[in-house]
């Protein structure tokens, strides 16, 4: 990582040959997603949230690829060998961001991706497109990650209290730079460096694979170590057949949603979620709970989305960000206490990533009846 906080790879060799295979792969996805927005399943749906649905299959089937894991796996590797102590950090897997022309729903805010529990961290984004693209997909604020711009941005935070947080960086000196980004290239971050990711002004399908590389496990996601990755001969892959995904998807988020109408209670509603569950495959299950937690997150004034993020866990721990978001909701600590001990009926809670998320929560509603034994087992993917 150079001093302003990011850092260009163009791939090479076999990094830049499995590059390839991701994009030929996503764009045979794209037809399909675009036979499935015709079919007659999709234009008979009424559901406000179809649209993510759809989305959300190319995503799960891309991320899930074996075109996508062999890429990761290559691009870690890539990374390790100029950086060694990375190999003891972990790594997320890929995560697709897929954005339709003029997607108001993708657009960003300025953020940065630090996240406490991980310590030190890096972002990887890697487009994965045929194309040049004609506007920057993302922007980062050079610079902005040091300790110095933070201490002066609590001091202009103080002085402008109105100004937005891009006035802010502006106030001290630190200016947007977009990124027109190369077609076989991967950008890396800091954790800590603000960026943002823009509407997509062009006519294009833009996708984009992101991993994050952590000291600590992502304790919301699957998470593997490093060195571990990069001596897998086979990456685990998932294949789906995109129309029957989506008709599939569609059909069990109904199913849930109906559930959390006609439970009695929250008690009810997890027991037949459970229920449910045992009817649905693996690869299908991993897509579902990504699937619930992008709807819910998407659509939080839907009657049925507290639930969807309940059932999201439930289904599958693809994304426990969704599960934290339930019981952040709760304004009862009864409530979160009834839900854990019901969940506790179904899961033992023994992987890193329960540990740390139940904790959290324990020290946030000061709820001492959550008993919880430390876990060192990481749930991996
Ligand atoms: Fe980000």
């Amino acid at each position: 990582m150079n001093r302003d906080g990011w850092l260009e790879i163009a791939h090479i060799k076999e990094t830049l040959h499995a590059h390839s295979k991701v994009v030929e792969k996503k764009e045979e996805l794209i037809k399909e997603f675009i036979s499935i927005t015709k079919s007659q399943d999709y234009i008979n749906n009424i559901k406000p949230y179809k649209e993510e649905v759809a989305k959300s299959c190319i995503r799960s089937s891309l991320r899930f690829s074996s075109e996508a894991m062999e890429f990761t796996k290559l691009l870690v590797g890539d990374i390790l060998e100029t950086k060694l102590e990375y190999s003891k950090y972990y790594v997320s897997p890929p995560y697709i961001l897929f954005h339709l022309p003029n997607d108001k729903s993708e657009q960003g805010v300025i953020h940065t991706d630090r996240i406490k529990e991980c310590q030190n961290s890096i972002t990887v984004w890697t487009p994965i497109n045929t194309f040049k693209n004609t506007y920057p997909p993302i922007s980062i604020f050079p610079k902005s990650h040091s300790f110095l711009v933070s201490v002066c941005q609590k001091l202009a935070k103080k002085i402008f209290p109105n100004l937005k947080q891009e006035g802010v960086l502006k106030k001290i000196g630190i200016k947007r730079l977009d990124i027109y980004p190369g077609i076989s290239s991967s950008y890396i971050w800091s954790s800590k460096l603000f960026h943002v990711g823009n509407l997509n002004l062009s006519e294009n399908y833009h996708c984009a694979l992101v991993i994050k590389i952590t000291k600590k496990p992502l304790y919301h996601e699957p998470s593997l170590e490093c060195k571990d990755l990069i001596q897998r001969i086979n990456p685990k892959s998932i294949e789906f057949n995109l129309l029957d995904m989506y008709k599939n998807l569609s059909k069990h988020i109904e199913s849930i949603e109906k559930m959390s109408l006609e439970s009695l209670n929250i008690e009810e509603f997890i027991s037949n979620v459970y229920d449910y569950r045992k009817l649905i495959d693996l690869g299908t299950r991993r897509a579902l709970s990504f699937t619930l937690a992008l709807v819910a997150g998407r659509y939080p004034d839907q009657p049925s989305s507290n639930y969807f993020d309940l059932a999201s866990y439930m289904v599958e721990k693809e994304h426990i960000i969704a599960l934290e978001r339930h019981l952040r909701k709760c304004n009862d600590k009864k409530v979160v206490l009834r839900v854990f001990n019901k969940l506790s009926k179904f899961e033992k809670f023994n992987t890193y990533q329960e540990f740390t998320l139940f904790n959290k929560l324990k020290k946030r509603f000061k709820v001492d009846a959550i008993n919880l034994r430390r876990s060192s087992s990481v749930h991996d993917w």
